[in-house]
């Protein structure tokens, strides 16, 4: 069996673990999450089998964003170690087969940053135009655009008398990329890590660089997403840079389209590899709707999460390569949110999840404690709000506006809160979970399910979730299919279950997965569907799905 036109590449072939570091380990006891704590679980990443990290923001930063806003693009910060610490995980992740993608956070620096600094100082600095600044409109800001972060994207700037931008937090001033100097500066620093051997980019909000020059009133995310110069830029950064290295692009491509898409991610390689886009983690198109924004609680629908999928898929089929993910440090937990989190379904509904992501078409990517079946948190008031997010939603939208109650936004962070993946990796039962010492305070409260959920617990069962994901990545690997394959809908029409075939050649993969709690009737297979390649439950019944059934035959 051998990929037919499809031309073959490792990073499609990979299996990539997100770390989060500053929750996945912690080795010194100060509560949080370092780069040693990382390279003392590799040979545990290593069992489960995956190819590469991606690692969350390890850079120099003042943590309004948890490393989102980097200070030194060139340093590791404090709390995670040295460049020494760095050196040393890259290597040894390499000896282990294992290859590191680093989080590319371009779109924006910290306002500590030294470029900042400079812009700030005087409308005659050298670096003024690094960044966006404007001046007032009526003595208010230069346009109405809202913040991701909530409250306005224009910041005052008392000394000089003017605003600059931030799509993001106020701490996250946003770089001018049409300066073609700032450019070379983000390119010179790319250059310098792809020298020292790490494997590729993870680009952060990739999709935003490009501004509307009108600065016109209006969403923010219609002004400055796939923006004007978005793809030039992307093109040129693959000349300078990405070409000359062989390496894993994905960008976060934020209000990208299918159309947006296929110029980011083509075939022809003149940009990246491969985006991560947002629709079927659209509380608006996948629930019965969101209270305000993002902020809802209700359940996404089969259907509507199946459909977005689907359209990726068939969309991209040939002319551009998917990613496939359910959560990261920005979605709440996958079992939580599309499985079924109580504790009878919570491994058979995981896994059913898991089954159904790693057998479409793309590169999967599995974020850390997923393959655990950790679950999201319970926020209990405002004292536990720590995610930048929260904070700033709860002031705007609970105590400054009074457009949610207090209990109603506490209920969508139950539900969508990024904080929910941002718990501590539940390692053991131990106190503290093994992330870090007993007696020490973590940075974030462990998830208090850690005595049943956690990985020791995994390792020391067979029939875990665990071992359920090695067997998917060793599929993966073994199967050329499973990554070549090109890919066909089933059951469209269905309200439970979430059906395809993938096919090769001669050979037809068909997978059903059953999203509900009850048993539902499927005749997908007959005499002539081949054998069982994986499946949650032992057998399987002829004509139906079981609760949170997933069936995979190979022929
Ligand atoms: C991306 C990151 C998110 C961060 C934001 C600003 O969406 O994934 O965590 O807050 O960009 O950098
Ligand atoms: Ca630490």
């Amino acid at each position: 069996m051998h990929p037919q036109d499809e031309p073959r590449a490792w990073w499609k072939e990979a299996v990539i673990y997100q770390i989060y570091p500053r929750s996945f380990a912690d080795s010194n006891g100060d509560g949080i999450g370092d780069l040693n704590g990382i390279t003392a679980h590799l040979p545990y990443l290593s069992k489960l089998g995956i190819d590469v990290i991606w690692l969350s923001p390890v850079y120099a930063s003042p943590n309004d964003d948890n490393g989102y806003d980097i200070s030194d693009y060139r340093a590791i910060m404090d709390e995670f170690g040295t460049m020494e610490d760095f050196d040393y995980l890259l290597a040894a992740a390499h000896r282990l087969g294992i290859k590191i993608v680093m989080d590319l956070v371009a779109n924006h620096t910290s306002d500590e940053h030294a470029w900042f600094v400079e812009s700030r100082s005087s409308v005659a600095s050298d670096k003024r135009d690094w960044y966006l600044w404007r001046d007032p409109v009526d003595g208010h800001e230069p346009n109405d655009w809202q913040s991701v972060f909530s409250g306005p994207a224009w910041e005052f700037d008392e000394a000089s008398g003017q605003y600059y931008l931030h799509c993001f937090s106020r701490k996250q001033p946003d770089l001018n990329w049409d300066n073609p100097t700032v450019r070379d500066a983000i390119y010179d620093m790319m250059t310098w890590w792809c020298e020292k051997g790490i494997d590729g980019f993870r680009m952060d909000v990739i999709s935003m660089i490009s501004k509307d020059p009108s600065f016109a009133n209006g969403p923010l995310w219609a002004h400055v997403c796939n923006g004007p110069h978005v793809h030039e830029y992307l093109q040129e950064m693959r000349r300078r840079v990405l070409s000359r290295f062989d390496l894993l692009t994905v960008g976060e491509a934020g209000g990208v389209t299918i159309e947006e898409a296929r110029r980011y991610a083509n075939a022809d390689g003149s940009e990246l590899n491969m985006v991560f886009e947002f629709d079927h983690v659209d509380g608006n198109a996948t629930t019965a709707g969101t209270l305000y924004d993002k902020w809802g609680y209700a359940k996404p629908q089969l259907p509507a999460v199946r459909a977005a999928f689907n359209r990726w898929q068939l969309g991209l089929e040939g002319v551009a390569w998917n990613s496939l993910y359910w959560d990261n440090h920005d979605q709440p937990r996958a079992v939580s949110r599309f499985g079924d989190d109580r504790p009878e379904w919570r491994v058979l509904s995981a896994k059913m999840l898991a089954t159904c992501l790693h057998l479409m078409k793309g590169t999967p990517y599995i974020y850390q404690g997923e393959e655990l079946g950790m679950t999201n948190k319970r926020f209990a008031g405002p004292e536990e709000l720590v995610d930048v997010e929260e904070v700033n939603a709860w002031h705007e939208l609970v105590e400054k506006k009074g457009i949610l109650s207090a209990d109603e936004l506490l209920r969508c962070f139950d539900a969508v809160a990024r904080d929910n993946a941002r718990t501590p990796m539940q390692w053991d039962a131990s106190p503290n979970a093994g992330f870090c010492a007993e007696g020490v305070e973590p940075w974030l409260a462990i998830n208090p399910n850690y005595g049943q959920i956690n990985a020791a617990a995994c390792l020391a069962d067979p029939d875990s979730i665990f071992y359920y994901y090695q067997k998917l990545i060793e599929l993966r690997h073994s199967h050329p299919i499973i990554v070549y394959g090109t890919f066909r809908p089933l059951l469209e029409e269905s309200d439970s279950i979430w059906a395809y075939e993938r096919h090769l050649g001669d050979c037809v993969l068909t997978a059903a997965c059953n999203w509900t709690d009850q048993e539902q009737r499927c005749d997908l297979w007959d005499e002539h569907s081949g054998t069982r390649l994986i499946g949650n439950y032992t057998g399987h019944v002829d004509g139906i799905l079981r609760p949170y059934e997933a069936y995979v035959t190979l022929r």
